[in-house]
């Protein structure tokens, strides 16, 4: 039920797949893709290509997260090249609705996601098309930030809209927070309403000093964590 979702951006890129397949031998559930354009955000990493190199060293969903504007014409590439789920900020797109259906129509899960200072009403029209919010609980850009404790509150929020949804509808719309969790935190994020999780520094970085990098006892510090929730 809880989806632990390591992003590759704390990963070391000259060993990118070794780190992808020991993330998930060590027990992580999705391969978290940031993808930066430094131009919506001030940073630029992976694309496509990358994405594609990786699909095949594993069956786990890998969760593009775009922090790209504009949006819609990089989505089918995506898709071809293998991703999952697809989440992207409203302000990166003219036509919010219209990128849900075409990340829908290409065969991916979509998502919405929404920095700390963005409002949640850009999900309550477009529920039916959502298969998983992502609260950003960092201003997107960089790995290894310090958790905006705001973002507690956002997602009960964000939690009442969904339980909501789903006491009218039967249908289950996750909701992901990225940014700053860390094992002393991720029961706390877990309790306010978050089933899945977003660790990059606090995975990639646990593992970093071992030798192959492995990361079976950090991400089983975060499952004992959320055990208790
Ligand atoms: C930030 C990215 C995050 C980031 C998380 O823009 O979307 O996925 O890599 O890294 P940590 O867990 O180190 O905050
Ligand atoms: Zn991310």
């Amino acid at each position: 039920m809880h989806v632990i979702a390591p992003s590759i951006l704390s990963a070391n890129f000259a060993k990118l797949g070794e780190e992808v397949q020991n993330v998930i031998a060590s027990g992580a559930d999705w391969i978290h893709f940031d993808v930066m354009d430094n131009h919506y955000v001030p940073n630029l990493t992976i694309g496509p290509l990358v994405c594609e190199a990786i699909r095949p060293l594993t069956t786990a969903p890998i969760d593009v997260h775009l922090m790209v504007k504009p949006v819609d014409r990089i989505v089918p590439d995506f898709a071809k090249a293998g991703a999952d789920i697809i989440t992207f900020h409203p302000e990166g797109s003219e036509h919010v609705d219209r990128t849900l259906a075409l990340i829908k129509d290409s065969g991916c899960q979509a998502g919405l996601v929404f920095n700390p200072a963005t409002p949640l009403d850009y999900m309550d029209w477009v529920m039916d098309k959502l298969d998983l919010v992502l609260l950003m609980s960092v201003n997107p850009g960089f790995g290894g930030q310090k958790f905006i404790p705001a973002t507690l509150e956002k997602l009960r929020a964000a939690r009442a809209k969904t339980d909501a949804y789903f006491e009218r509808t039967g249908r289950r719309i996750r909701i992901e927070v990225d940014g700053g969790v860390k094992v002393d935190n991720i029961a706390e994020i877990a309790r306010a309403g978050a089933d899945a999780f977003v660790a990059g520094s606090a995975v990639y970085g646990a593992g970093k000093d071992a030798d192959p990098h492995r990361y079976d006892s950090v991400i089983a510090a975060l499952r004992a964590e959320l055990a208790k929730t």
